[in-house]
């Protein structure tokens, strides 16, 4: 029987994962900038916080769908370091809706075989957040499926600020030479260390921002803006983004030629990623 998914049967949400899959080109990372909660929820007449929990939503569907067509990373930019900003009420909502989430979700992430991972200065966090994000951490640690980062606290200046930290401590103590610096050695000592940077860049609800995200991380990422609203993106906005990432030329700053010199096959542009990375 089939049933419904979005508003795609799921049949036919197979076929198109399959057509997906069959190019051989599924992006290794995504990163999301989870945008437009708050105009959702106004559009509706409705409290900001109830955008926020429909957008829970789509981070289940998101989430499930990452680990269906074989994307390995997903990065989701959940609470930035300017978020803290916004009023205190909004964000206590935010970090019980948070909270309850993680709590509710973690037994499905770890029957899906998902692995939750946590970037940012998790330790500005409420305590109870904290607590169940590292049970949750601790409870997935095993998995081997999709890896979720979930960006709390977060912000690319203070994961750089950081890194040059750490680094400048390794001088001090002798453990590496200032000459030694390269991207390689920064990208060590950032909070995704270890992580392939993204392939595909989501930013929804139509700003043209990257309003502090991953700004190391993504200086080759494709990035796919969509002007529909968090609340609104699910699996066939994100195929969409997948099937744009999929017609993109991913030169990593040389010419077309070059790349075509040799047919590209599945995993070639992930090969020239992992090179170009150093990783
Ligand atoms: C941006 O919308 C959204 C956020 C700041 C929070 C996103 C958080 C969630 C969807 C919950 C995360 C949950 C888990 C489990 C990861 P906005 O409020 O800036 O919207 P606006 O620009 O329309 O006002």
């Amino acid at each position: 029987m089939n049933t419904r998914c979005g508003t795609h049967t799921r049949d036919e949400d197979t076929r198109t994962q399959n057509r997906l899959k069959e190019t051989g080109n599924i992006p290794v990372h995504i990163a999301i900038i989870m945008d437009g909660n708050g105009r959702w929820a106004k559009q509706r007449g409705l409290p900001r916080i109830a955008g926020h929990k429909e957008g829970v939503e789509s981070v289940r569907d998101i989430v499930e769908t990452c680990g269906q067509v074989g994307v390995q990373y997903l990065t989701l930019y959940a609470f930035s370091t300017e978020n803290w900003k916004r009023p205190k009420e909004e964000v206590s909502m935010l970090m019980r809706l948070l909270m309850r989430a993680l709590r509710d979700e973690t037994d499905k992430l770890h029957q899906k075989n998902v692995r939750v991972h946590a970037i940012g200065n998790i330790q500005e966090l409420p305590q109870k957040v904290q607590d169940e994000l590292l049970d949750a951490i601790e409870r997935t640690k095993e998995n081997t499926g999709l890896k979720l980062y979930l960006a709390l606290s977060y912000s690319g200046r203070w994961d750089l600020t950081n890194a040059i930290k750490k680094i400048a401590f390794e001088i001090d103590s002798g453990k590496i030479n200032p000459e030694q610096i390269n991207d390689q050695i920064i990208s060590q000592h950032l909070s995704t260390q270890g992580v392939p940077d993204p392939d595909l860049l989501i930013r929804t609800s139509g700003e043209l921002r990257i309003s502090n995200f991953l700004l190391w991380q993504l200086a080759y990422s494709e990035i796919y803006i969509s002007d529909v609203l968090w609340p609104n993106f699910r699996r066939n906005e994100l195929y969409e983004a997948i099937d744009d990432f999929q017609k993109r030329e991913r030169r990593f700053g040389m010419v077309s030629e070059q790349l075509t010199k040799k047919k590209p096959q599945a995993g070639y542009a992930k090969r020239l990623l992992k090179h170009v990375s150093g990783l």
